[in-house]
């Protein structure tokens, strides 16, 4: 197999418990993983001359090594003695530095494309340990489930058989955050102590949206509203909408709404076009 594409689906993070900083600078929590249908699209295909080359209209995907797509090239060119390169074609949709993972996403995928055009045969440990080496949130898009449990930094996964498919508002602010800054000005003492991911989970696995939406919870929340503190009115306005919950999705900006249907889920985002530039209808994948 000489090209290949894939899909790069995005995530958003129901709940995000964030326990103690770590000797490594990095934070150990839990969070609750959904996978969503807004996805990337990447063409891989394979070159002879060894260069490893990103081509992608979007201005603010990096075409070199700060691109996490051409780290993992890299990394299995090095690791396995491959004399091809690859040509990998991104059509964006997933916005960037957003709260999503794409560029995560992005790299899972990269992870899987090249295992196939390559021929490198990977197990899936050797996967998750090539995920856990270029980021926190890459592992999970290696496993084809809707729902996992993320520990350590994230990087550990626990797949969730839950059947449960929600539809949600998102909204995406035009401006970057950096998980970096957001998790350097986190004050551990201000952190949620008591642990309700069981019982979000509970409520998941019965389909209760509005026991979800008031379950939702992410830690950084008060971090990314130091840097940006006019995300809080994005906030209250998905709830004066009268969405079932609303939070920020990894270290933000962007904004989900929880909500019962997707005629809701449209009825509201014709309402936020009015005021934001990115507005998506999104549901579990
Ligand atoms: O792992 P990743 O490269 O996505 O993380 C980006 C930055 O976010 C890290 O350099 C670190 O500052 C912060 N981070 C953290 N704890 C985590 C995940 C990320 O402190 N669990």
């Amino acid at each position: 197999m000489s090209s290949l594409t894939l899909q790069s689906p995005a995530k958003l993070n129901l709940y995000l418990k964030v326990i103690n900083k770590r000797p490594d600078g990095y934070h150990n929590l839990t969070t609750l993983f959904e996978r969503i249908d807004l996805a990337d699209q990447i063409r891989f295909v394979a070159n002879a001359t060894g260069k490893i080359r990103i081509f992608c209209r979007h201005p603010q995907v990096p075409r070199g090594p700060k691109n996490l797509v051409y780290r993992v090239a890299r990394l299995l060119q090095d690791r396995h003695g491959i004399k091809q390169g690859v040509d990998m074609h991104i059509t964006k949709r997933i916005p960037v530095a957003a709260g999503l993972a794409g560029g995560s996403s992005n790299a899972a995928t990269a992870i899987k494309g090249l295992n196939k055009i390559w021929g490198l045969k990977l197990t899936r440990r050797q996967m998750v340990d090539y995920a856990a080496q270029v980021g926190s949130d890459v592992a999970f898009f290696l496993y084809e489930s809707s729902w996992a449990l993320g520990t350590g930094r994230g990087e550990r996964i626990r797949t969730l058989a839950i059947p449960a498919r929600l539809w949600h508002v998102l909204v995406v602010p035009r401006i970057k955050m950096y998980s970096r800054e957001v998790f350097t000005r986190l004050n551990l003492e201000l952190t949620k102590k008591d642990d309700d991911v069981s019982i979000l989970i509970h409520y998941l696995k019965k389909n209760s949206i509005s026991m979800v939406g008031n379950l939702l919870f992410n830690d950084l929340q008060s971090s990314i509203l130091q840097i940006r503190p006019p995300l809080a009115l994005v906030k209250e306005r998905l709830q004066t909408l009268g969405v079932q919950g609303v939070s920020f999705s990894g270290s933000g900006p962007a904004v989900f709404g929880l909500v019962a249907s997707r005629t809701e889920a449209n009825k509201f985002r014709a309402l936020l076009k009015k005021r934001y530039a990115q507005v998506f209808v999104v549901r579990t994948l």
